[in-house]
């Protein structure tokens, strides 16, 4: 174990986990799902579950991941030898590989934007002309690919040349100058005419608008956002010094991601309201609305430039750890095969992300389960393979490890009463797994 690479520091390690957490989830996503969702009761029971179920699942993958000290496979091969356990680390690479395919269509938009910022292209638009460029390029074949496969080869170099180089040093900085500017944003925002509806929209919570599809959409977005379920945050925690607090991560990893979709939120509504967009707009959401907010500031392009920037730096270092879980399993810790793996496997998930790139456009009318190919992809993941990750996951612990045993991993590097280690086992072992079932089934229609 002594060549395995560790963490220099333990800010590293929080700042690349919640490099991971922080991202196109928190950002995009979250908007755009809530806007679909009526607003304020979605976001209560997305925090809801963000910390009855996010933060537990959190705390048990870096439990795991720094017990054993592997990769997201041999994981669960060494806590419980010649079981099948090992099977969740598999479905947490194939999880990451069709989550990485539409994440870099995404990725690809956040480059077409910064494209455009530069080049002068969006200077004096109003709201409508925004919308109608931003549409008009997603549905250029060539466009939406091309800037797709540039995200995915950011991303690919970097997993290549290996973890400490190439996700923990950029984190650093970046991370607090995106919290910076979204404060900026969300005073613009807030203060904007007839931003008070926008406000109300997502604090007020209507919970007349809350169906069982809504809590599946909670909890995905909660499972999503803090990167849960996938075994990614086991990888990242195999490289975590024994002497580090778990517990002291987990809760800074999900209060900053807390609180950048309580930002992202009121950077989104009030314009949206104040502009008279449609909150349900979809995955354009974010896209269509935050051009015209920064619009009204002064020097706007400028900060436009500056927050694309970030959002890119946020978006790639999820997907480096989405890539970084596959790599680190085929690779095995040798160095020379990870080069050749990571643009393998990154150029597959590329492809695989072809179709879905081109359901903006060309492939439009094509419907999987009347989901677009995208809508189609990205439901999967997150209401599917992340909450049965999470549910195998919150198996596994107080099955397969002791609990004396996970006590001990838990308190290392820091005094935790012993109350606060009993809650949680008693929500891994006794509330997540009915509770996940519970909510996947309902939407299932075996309920
Ligand atoms: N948490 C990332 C985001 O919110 O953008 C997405 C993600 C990354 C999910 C890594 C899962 C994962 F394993």
């Amino acid at each position: 174990m002594s060549e395995r690479e560790q963490w220099s520091s333990k800010l590293g390690f929080i700042l690349a986990a919640a490099g991971s957490a922080i991202g196109l989830g928190a950002i995009w996503k979250f908007p755009y799902i809530a806007g679909q969702n009526g607003g304020g009761a979605f976001f209560l029971l997305f925090i809801l579950f963000t910390l009855l179920l996010g933060l537990p699942l959190l705390l048990a993958e870096f439990v795991i991941g720094r017990t054993a000290q592997d990769n997201a496979v041999q994981a669960y091969k060494k806590i419980a030898p010649g079981t099948n356990w090992h099977w969740v680390g598999v479905l947490g690479m194939i999880t990451s590989f069709v989550l990485l395919s539409f994440y870099a269509v995404i990725g690809g938009w956040i480059l077409i934007y910064l494209f455009k910022a530069i080049s002068g292209q969006l200077d004096g638009l109003t709201s409508e002309e925004f919308a109608v460029v931003f549409s008009n390029t997603i549905a250029d074949p060539l466009l939406s690919v091309g800037f797709q496969l540039i995200f995915m080869l950011l991303t690919i170099i970097v997993v290549s040349r290996g973890i400490q180089k190439g996700i923990e040093s950029a984190s650093r900085f970046m991370m607090p100058a995106l919290f910076l500017l979204f404060i900026i944003l969300v005073i613009r925002a807030v203060t904007l005419e007839g931003a008070l509806e926008g406000i109300q929209f997502i604090l007020q919570p209507d919970f007349s608008k809350v169906t069982s599809q809504t809590l599946l959409e909670a909890m995905g977005q909660s499972f999503f956002t803090l990167s849960v379920g996938v075994s990614v945050m086991v990888t990242y925690s195999s490289y975590l010094p024994k002497n580090q607090s778990l517990p002291h991560a987990a809760v800074s990893i999900v209060s900053m991601n807390i609180f950048i979709v309580l930002l992202a939120g009121l950077a989104i509504f009030p314009a949206v309201f104040a502009y008279d967009l449609e909150p349900n707009a979809g995955p354009v959401l974010l896209f269509n609305v935050l051009p015209t907010v920064f619009n009204q500031l002064p020097f706007g392009m400028l900060f436009f430039i500056a927050f694309l920037i970030l959002f890119l730096f946020a978006a790639l270092t999820s997907a480096f750890s989405l890539l970084e879980i596959i790599i680190s399993v085929i690779s095995n810790g040798k160095p020379e095969h990870r080069i050749k793996w990571s643009w393998i496997i990154g150029l597959a998930i590329f492809i695989l992300g072809v179709p879905s790139a081109l359901s903006f456009g060309i492939l439009s009318d094509v419907q999987i389960f009347g989901k677009s190919i995208f809508d189609f992809a990205d439901y999967t993941v997150s209401n599917v393979l992340l909450p049965f990750g999470a549910l195998l996951i919150s198996i596994f612990v107080p099955l397969k490890m002791k609990r004396s045993l996970l006590y001990s991993e838990i308190k290392k590097g820091n005094w935790i009463k012993k109350g606060i280690f009993d809650a949680w086992y008693f929500t891994i072992r006794f509330i997540a797994p009915p509770l996940i079932i519970l909510v996947m089934m309902d939407v299932l229609g075996i309920w």
